[in-house]
């Protein structure tokens, strides 16, 4: 089985997204995003895939969730109808420099996130300490006392990032 990754931004009251883009724009979370994913399968849905400002993203194997029948409806991805079918076809894996891996990072949105956190190994978190004046779309509470914290990095606010924010990862607890 494949080991699933949340990766997500999140603001102090969960807030994700607005009018289908992301809120904040944070360049150090572009790059931990980047190095997280790069060489792996990310998986999406669609509304999240369109958000996309290049489409596909390089390097990775993109995985798209829809139940659209358009063949080849998103260049540079494959689709599937459901989370249970990405999940089968990334069994397989993703070969980048030579290196195979089957890691699966779920890269949103609020409505994969959902689907996915109950099977989740890992949540790859950036925490924005801000609450957005406007948001409609959030990530799904979570039970805290279920996630054990592996890693941590606080930020301040600099000329680059109008908020503070911390990298945070947590593991699953294992019973
Ligand atoms: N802050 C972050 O880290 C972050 C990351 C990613 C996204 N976002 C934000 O999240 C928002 C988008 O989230 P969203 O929840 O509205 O949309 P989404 O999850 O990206 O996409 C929803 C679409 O995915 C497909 N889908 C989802 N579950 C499915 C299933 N079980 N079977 C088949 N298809 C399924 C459906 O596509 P069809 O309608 O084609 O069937 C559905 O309409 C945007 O604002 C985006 O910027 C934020």
């Amino acid at each position: 089985m494949n080991r699933v990754s949340i990766v997500v931004a999140i603001a102090e009251n969960r807030a994700i997204g607005q009018n289908n883009k992301l809120i904040y724009w944070l360049p150090n979370d572009l790059k931990r995003f980047k190095q997280l994913t790069t060489g792996h399968t990310i998986m999406m849905g669609r509304k999240t895939f369109e958000s996309l400002p290049k489409g596909a993203l390089p390097n990775r194997r993109n995985i798209v969730i829809s139940r659209t029948t358009q063949l080849n409806a998103f260049e540079g991805a494959e689709c599937y109808p459901s989370l249970e079918k990405a999940l089968e076809a990334a069994q397989s894996g993703y070969i980048y420099n030579n290196v195979q891996s089957t890691d699966v990072f779920i890269i949103g949105g609020a409505s994969v996130y959902q689907q996915a956190l109950p099977i989740a190994d890992r949540l790859c978190l950036t925490y924005i300490h801000d609450t957005p004046a406007e948001a409609d779309t959030f990530f799904p509470e979570f039970d805290p006392t279920e996630w054990e914290e592996t890693f941590r990095e606080d930020h301040d606010r600099d000329e680059r990032h109008a908020f503070p924010y911390s990298f945070v990862d947590l593991c699953r607890k294992h019973s």
